[in-house]
């Protein structure tokens, strides 16, 4: 269906820093003037192995501004999900529509997709890394702080998907990042190096500790997520456990900068990973973030797809 070499989006590593920063930059403007009609007649399939809120409602109504449209299809409904081939799917679903967007379990199945369809695949999170939430979050970095170099953004919990992206991000911007996790729940260390290669070229810092003080230090920036991703449900009560001094709360932030920003990608567990005297206080910025991701992916659609 396609002549022209198609792109895909399943992680910051695939891009550069000028292409990450233009695309915050066309996000930036769509969010000034929403409707533009660059996709009209496209279609967007939208694969969900894993629940969303965010992820479904922003790239549907993104299409819809765009022109386009998109169709929601749980995994359960597909023929993906009573076992025909992933391979086999990319190339039924490049013969009907124009992207791919995919939330689903290993990286290497969407992986596999991309290999097999001839159409844009597109990330909407896997257990290894969440892209779309990462430019979203330098969006709202970006609108909080005007810059990103001299800009520490400190992760607090489990090194995760989200971890994963937002460190890359960090790197690639020139932003400084520290991490703050329990023993055993350390980001993966391929993505730590990756990060560190390309802290080295933008100046940015890489810092890994298992001290929350250490981590959120002078930050500019305090982020976390949940402690148990989706596929993690059986972990929860040892999870409680293992992070309880992770906790984003009024003592933690203490140590961070006056005018520190609170961010966090939701769903959230009040009381959990961040008590709800922050996340619902005035240093909080996540529903902001969250309507960022509807920006962001319109700029990655008017890329990828238009
Ligand atoms: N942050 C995020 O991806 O949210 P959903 O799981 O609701 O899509
Ligand atoms: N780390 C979380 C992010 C949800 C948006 C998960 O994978 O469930």
């Amino acid at each position: 269906k396609k002549t022209v070499e198609k792109r895909d989006f399943l992680t910051l590593l695939d891009y550069s820093k000028e292409e990450i920063l233009n695309l915050i930059d066309e996000a930036f403007k769509l969010e000034e003037n929403p409707l533009q009609p660059v996709l009209k007649g496209k279609t967007l399939a939208m694969i969900f192995e894993k629940s969303s809120t965010r992820t479904r409602v922003s790239f549907e109504t993104g299409m819809l501004q765009l022109g386009g449209h998109a169709l929601f299809l749980s995994s359960q409904d597909l023929q993906l999900g009573r076992g025909e081939p992933v391979s086999d799917t990319a190339k039924v679903l490049s013969g009907y529509v124009d992207g791919i967007m995919i939330r689903t379990f290993g990286h290497d199945k969407i992986e596999e997709l991309a290999k097999h369809a001839s159409i844009p695949v597109i990330n909407g999170l896997t257990d290894l890394f969440h892209p779309c939430q990462a430019l979203a979050d330098l969006k709202t970095i970006y609108r909080l702080k005007e810059k990103f170099v001299g800009v520490k953004t400190a992760y607090l919990g489990d090194g995760n998907n989200v971890a994963h992206s937002l460190m890359i991000a960090a790197a690639k911007v020139g932003m400084d990042f520290s991490l703050g996790c329990p023993k055993g729940y350390e980001p993966n260390q391929s993505v730590v190096e990756e990060a560190q290669k390309l802290a080295a070229e933008t100046g940015a810092t890489i810092t890994i500790t298992h001290d929350p003080i250490e981590a959120v230090k002078d930050a500019d920036i305090i982020y976390t997520d949940v402690w148990a991703s989706m596929g993690q449900e059986s972990e929860q009560q040892k999870r409680l456990v293992a992070f309880k001094d992770f906790q984003v709360n009024d003592q933690l932030v203490k140590h961070a900068k006056e005018d520190y920003h609170f961010l966090h990608c939701l769903p959230a567990h009040r009381e959990e990973e961040v008590t709800a005297s922050i996340i619902d206080g005035e240093h909080s910025a996540v529903f902001e973030q969250a309507e960022n991701r509807l920006h962001v992916q319109k700029a990655l659609l008017k890329e990828l797809l238009a």
